[in-house]
């Protein structure tokens, strides 16, 4: 009987000390993840050398669940080829419902609402604006007033992190890059997440978590590396869902 009563004892205490331990680690998830940042050094006219592939993200206004496919971005300057000056176009590309249905595009070229994003402190490439422009659609307008224009509307696009860095001698271009929409300030899982703290549709408009590859369908060790970085940053991976990219037809994407 004793000896039943110590073992209780050792069980009861080693619970005790779990969920204590469990307490303390949950505390230390304050969101932001002390140090949260966007990516440095940061060369933005590499990462917009070609378009984008989602792999996995939060379902947004914009991107709901059953627009879900054959997402893709792709970012070209306003000014002109290797010019920033001006902003870029923003040319995002979904599909409704499956794999190649009804195409939903911001290209305005390809029948879209235009996008727009800029750079509004030059000297922090990684963190850009993006929204819709009500003024001369950017094209005479230097970067910094097109943000002054659009940023009641505009959202934080902040490149988090990517697997190359330009400053690294044999850097020859981004391959991934993790994109969310500024510092993820609530809790959420194991970690944190973007969106509004209000709930809501202010909530849902104000997420944003994207895994961005360079190729359509990646390598497996890619999605690994996105996954081990995202842990790493403190991102909440709960949140996010798959992309489908098998099969997908961009011939007629912007
Ligand atoms: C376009 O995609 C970017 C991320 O690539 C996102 O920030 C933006 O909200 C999207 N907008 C629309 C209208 O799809
Ligand atoms: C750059 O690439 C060369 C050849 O692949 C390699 O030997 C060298 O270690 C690389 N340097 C760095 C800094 O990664």
């Amino acid at each position: 009987m004793a000896r039943t009563g110590f073992y209780v004892w050792v069980t009861v205490l080693i619970a005790l000390a779990h969920s204590t331990i469990g307490r303390e680690l949950l505390d230390q998830t304050t969101c932001p993840p002390p140090g949260f940042d966007s990516a440095k050094p940061f060369d933005l006219l590499s990462y917009i050398d070609g378009p984008w592939y989602v792999q996995k993200q939060v379902p947004t206004t914009y991107t709901p669940e059953n627009f879900l496919y054959c997402v893709r971005a792709n970012y070209i300057p306003i000014a002109g080829a290797g010019d920033l000056s001006k902003g870029v176009y923003v040319n995002n590309y979904s599909n409704k419902d499956l794999v190649n249905g009804l195409a939903v595009t911001t290209s305005k070229a390809k029948g879209g609402f235009q996008l727009y994003g800029t750079v509004p402190n030059a000297a922090i490439p990684s963190q850009l604006q993006v929204g819709p422009y009500f003024g001369d659609n950017g094209v005479t307008t230097a970067v910094s007033t097109v943000s002054a224009k659009m940023s009641d509307t505009a959202a934080n696009y902040w490149v988090v992190a990517t697997d190359a860095s330009p400053s690294d001698p044999n850097f020859s271009g981004y391959g991934w890059a993790i994109i969310t929409t500024g510092p993820p300030t609530i809790k959420s899982g194991d970690g944190c997440r973007t969106g509004s703290p209000d709930g809501g549709l202010a909530d849902v408009a104000q997420r944003g978590f994207w895994w961005f590859t360079r190729q359509q369908t990646p390598p497996a060790d890619v999605l690994l590396a996105l996954r081990a970085k995202s842990l790493e940053l403190g991102l909440d991976l709960g949140v996010l869902q798959d992309v489908q990219q098998v099969g997908c037809d961009y011939t007629d994407a912007p």
